[in-house]
């Protein structure tokens, strides 16, 4: 396979990007709008934020619609589109609970409409998927042919399952009609623009450093995540985006901790008194995860470049703003 080679800029590219008022993909349009392209935001505000398309508004290259794209997408007639991206989805914990059928729905009806238009204007398409859809994984590291360990009734099964649906989806779009399509999965993701109540553990090991509070443990401290910065995330997918593979890939950071040493990290970096606490470890919680990210470093250079403890500063500098 050949090496990937970045465009150095987009200009005259136009872009559609669901969920544009996310978290990551707000960090993902800002990087297309300052690459030159005209990028479309689309967004229903459910988990995203108005402050974020404010930002992304000061870009003239830039507009908005304020849809739910399962429901339907704007009327794009008479307009060339290059790129499609699919990351409008709720991807919290807390979410799952709250938001199920909305996360099923956008994830596999929303999907199917932003694969419908990717083939009516001959664009590229991208899809956001996870590595939630390995599940709690039998293999670590989590190659891409891990085909997973997934409860399709448990709490996380409405994200999982809806995940592996969409890689379905965006699979037999690339063999039946011959879309061009591309996708990631992606792995645990922090920093600026993250909601700080959405009950992930950067988001909440932070708020409770800087308030000095007890930091909440779920199991014994011992399960493993690894957290990829926003930006080196999103250089990822841009590189992904380039390739020409339509195969999955990994993305993420492999450098890997324990919750435990994550949270004694945190209070470390933040100067905190906060002391652990420890609760019970939810139903189906993975014990371990880390992406091999092997395949996007055989065919690109791509190489998270945020170190943990810059990255932790710069997300509790945006909370302290809020
Ligand atoms: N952040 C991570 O660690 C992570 C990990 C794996 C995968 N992902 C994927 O990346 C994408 C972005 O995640 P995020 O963490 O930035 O979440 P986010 O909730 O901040 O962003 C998702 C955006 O999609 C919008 N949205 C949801 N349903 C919609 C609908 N029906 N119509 C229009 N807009 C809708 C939300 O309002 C929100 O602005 C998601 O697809 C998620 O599954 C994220």
């Amino acid at each position: 396979m050949s090496k990937i080679v970045l465009p150095e800029s987009l200009e005259g590219k136009t872009v559609v990007l669901a969920g544009a008022a996310g978290f990551v993909p707000s960090t993902l349009a800002e990087k297309y709008l300052n690459l030159g392209a005209r990028v479309i935001g689309l967004d229903n505000f459910i988990t995203g934020s108005k402050s974020n398309i404010e930002i992304l508004s000061k870009y003239e290259n830039f507009d908005f619609h304020e849809c739910n794209i399962y429901e339907s997408l704007p009327d794009f007639k008479g307009l060339d589109i290059d790129y499609v991206f699919s990351l409008a989805s709720p991807a919290s914990p807390i979410d799952f609970s709250t938001l199920p059928l909305e996360i099923m729905r956008v994830n596999s009806e929303g999907t199917l409409k932003l694969l419908e238009l990717t083939k009516e204007k001959g664009a590229r398409f991208l899809e956001a998927s996870t590595s939630e859809v390995y599940g709690d994984p039998e293999v670590h590291p989590q190659t891409e042919d891990y085909v997973g360990h997934v409860n399709p009734i448990g709490p996380r099964a409405c994200y999982d399952e809806s995940k592996r649906y969409a890689e379905a989806l965006t699979t037999s779009f690339a063999k039946k009609y011959n879309v061009d399509t591309r996708i990631v999965r992606i792995f645990n993701t922090y920093g600026p623009r993250m909601r700080p109540d959405d009950g992930r553990v950067i988001p909440n090991f932070i708020n409770q450093a800087m308030k000095n509070e007890d930091i909440t443990i779920y199991g014994d401290g011992g399960q493993t995540r690894s957290f990829c910065f926003v930006t080196d995330l999103c250089e990822a997918i841009h590189t992904v985006m380039h390739s020409d593979d339509s195969s999955p890939f990994n993305i993420g950071n492999p450098d890997e901790y324990t919750i435990k040493e994550c949270a004694e990290f945190i209070i470390k970096v933040l100067g905190s008194s906060s002391k652990l606490t420890y609760l019970p470890l939810p139903k189906d919680d993975p014990r371990r995860r880390r992406p091999d990210i092997t395949k996007i470093q055989s065919v690109s250079d791509y190489k998270p470049v945020v170190g943990f403890e810059e990255g932790l500063k710069k997300t509790a500098e945006y909370f302290k703003t809020l």
